[in-house]
C-alpha cells in the first residue's frame, strides 16, 4: 500500500514536473512598444498616414515571415523568440484579432504592444511642448485594452487571477518613446531627464495592477543603450555638443540617460520584490545584453558592426530621418544577419536573437529567468528529475 502510493507518488511528481518543464505557462501577455508589437499599429494605421505605414511595405519581415506583418525588424522580435522556447505560438496582436475575446485565445497570448507607444499620457508631454503626430497608445490605454477584455475571457475575478497568474507577462520595453519624441523635438538630455521618474512610476503602477489582478511572473526590460542608435549617431553627427565612447562608437551621455532610467526602475521593482515576495519580478537587462554586442560586433558576427543600420536613406549610419527604410529613396543591405540595427531605430532578427539568448540562457535577467522555468534551458530537465 505504502510502496504502490510512493510509486503513485513519484509518477505524479514525474508527470507534473514534466507539465511544468513543457508548459511553464499557459500564455503571454505583453504590453510595450514596437520593441514587441507583433501587429498592432498596423491594425491601427490607415491610408491617411501616409509616408508612416513604410513598415507595411518590404524589406520588412523579409528574413523570417517573408513579407511585412507589422514588425519594425526584417524577422522575428524579443517576443517571437520567448514564444518559441517556451512551446507556444507567435503572439498575436490583441487588435483586430479574435483572440482579445477569447479564452482559447488567451491560453495562447495576446500582445497590447503598440510601435511608437509611450509609458505617459500624451497630455504629459504636450505640458512640456512636445507633439508627435505618432500612435498615442499609451501604457494606460494598453491596460484599458487588457482590463476590457478581461470581462469576456474569464467569469469571475477568481478565475481571472488564477489565468492571469499562469501567464508570463512582458512589461515593456516601454518609456523609449516618452524619451525619444522629447530628444527629436529638441529638448536636452538634461530636461528629459526630469521626466524619467514620472516614467518609471508609471511602469511600476502598471506592474502593481497586474499583481494586483493576479500576476504571478512579470520580465520587466530596461532600455537599450539608445546611445548607440544609428538615429541619435545620425541626429548628433558632427555636432560637439556631444562626447563619443571610443570603444563602441557610441553617445555616452545618451548611454548615462538610459542608464539613470534603468537603475530607477530596478530600484522601484526591489520595492516591489520587497512587498510581493510571492511574485516573480525578473528585470531584463537590455542594456547590458545589446552592449556586449556594441563592445565587440564580429566575435557575434556582426560583420559590419553594430551601428550602421541595415536599412535606411544613406549617409553614415545609413539612417536619414527623411528617407525611411523601404521608401523609394532607401536602400537596405543584402545581409542582414551581419548587421545589429535594422533600420536606424530597430535591431535586426539576427540581434534580437541575440538579446534573448543573453537573456534566457545567459545570465542577464535578474533573478536568473531560466530557474524559474526549466523550459529555456533544456538541460534543466534532466537535472529537475
Ligand atoms: C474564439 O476562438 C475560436 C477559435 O479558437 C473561434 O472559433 C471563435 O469564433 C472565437 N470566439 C470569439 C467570440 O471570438
Ligand atoms: C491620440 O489619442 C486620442 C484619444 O484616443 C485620439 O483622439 C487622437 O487622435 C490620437 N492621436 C494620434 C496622433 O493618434
Ligand atoms: C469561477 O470560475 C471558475 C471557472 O470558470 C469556477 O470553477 C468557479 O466555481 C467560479 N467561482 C465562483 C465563485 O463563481
Ligand atoms: C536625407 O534625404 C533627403 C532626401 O533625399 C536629402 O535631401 C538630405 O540631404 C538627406 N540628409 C542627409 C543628412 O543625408
Amino acid at each position: 500500500m505504502a510502496y504502490s502510493s510512493t510509486i503513485l507518488l513519484i509518477f505524479m511528481l514525474l508527470v507534473t514536473g514534466n507539465m511544468h518543464v513543457n508548459g511553464c505557462y499557459t500564455s503571454i501577455i505583453s504590453f510595450g512598444d514596437s520593441l514587441a508589437d507583433t501587429g498592432n499599429l498596423k491594425q491601427l494605421s490607415t491610408k491617411s498616414d501616409g509616408d508612416s505605414l513604410h513598415f507595411l511595405f518590404p524589406p520588412y519581415g523579409e528574413t523570417f515571415f517573408h513579407k511585412p506583418t507589422g514588425r519594425f525588424s526584417n524577422g522575428r522580435l524579443i517576443i517571437d523568440f520567448i514564444a518559441e522556447s517556451l512551446g507556444l505560438p507567435l503572439i498575436p496582436p490583441s487588435l483586430g484579432s479574435y483572440v482579445a475575446n477569447n479564452l482559447t485565445g488567451l491560453g495562447q497570448g495576446v500582445n497590447y504592444a503598440v510601435a511608437g507607444g509611450t509609458a505617459l499620457e500624451p497630455s504629459f508631454l504636450e505640458a512640456r511642448g512636445v507633439y508627435h503626430s505618432r500612435e498615442n497608445a499609451s501604457l494606460g490605454t494598453q491596460l484599458g485594452w487588457f482590463k476590457e477584455s478581461l470581462a469576456s475571457i474569464c467569469s469571475n475575478v477568481s478565475d481571472c487571477k488564477h489565468l492571469i497568474g499562469s501567464s508570463l507577462i512582458l512589461m515593456g520595453e516601454i518609456g523609449g518613446n516618452d524619451y525619444n519624441y522629447a530628444l527629436e523635438y529638441g529638448k536636452s538630455i538634461v530636461e528629459v531627464k526630469t521626466y524619467v521618474p514620472f516614467v518609471i512610476d508609471t511602469i511600476i503602477s502598471a506592474v502593481n495592477e497586474l499583481i494586483e489582478l493576479g500576476a504571478k511572473t512579470l520580465i520587466i526590460p530596461g532600455n537599450l543603450p539608445i546611445g548607440c542608435s544609428a538615429a541619435y549617431l545620425t541626429i548628433f553627427y558632427g555636432s560637439n555638443k556631444v562626447r563619443y565612447d571610443d570603444t563602441t562608437g557610441c553617445i555616452i551621455e545618451l548611454n548615462k540617460f538610459a542608464e539613470y532610467h534603468n537603475e530607477l526602475l530596478q530600484t522601484q521593482l526591489n520595492r516591489i520584490r520587497e512587498v510581493h515576495p510571492e511574485v516573480n519580478i525578473i528585470y531584463a537587462d537590455y542594456y547590458n545584453a545589446a552592449m556586449q554586442v556594441f563592445v565587440s560586433p564580429y566575435k557575434y558576427g556582426f560583420t559590419n558592426g553594430a551601428l550602421k543600420a541595415c536599412c535606411g536613406g544613406g549617409g553614415p549610419f545609413n539612417y536619414n530621418a527623411s528617407v525611411a527604410c523601404a521608401d523609394p529613396l532607401s536602400t537596405s543591405c543584402a545581409q542582414p544577419h551581419t548587421y545589429f540595427n535594422w533600420d536606424g531605430l530597430h535591431l535586426t532578427e539576427a540581434a534580437y536573437r541575440i538579446i534573448f539568448k543573453s537573456l534566457f540562457k545567459g545570465s542577464y535577467t535578474t533573478p536568473r529567468f531560466n530557474s524559474l522555468c526549466p523550459t529555456l534551458k533544456p538541460e534543466g530537465i534532466a537535472s529537475s528529475i
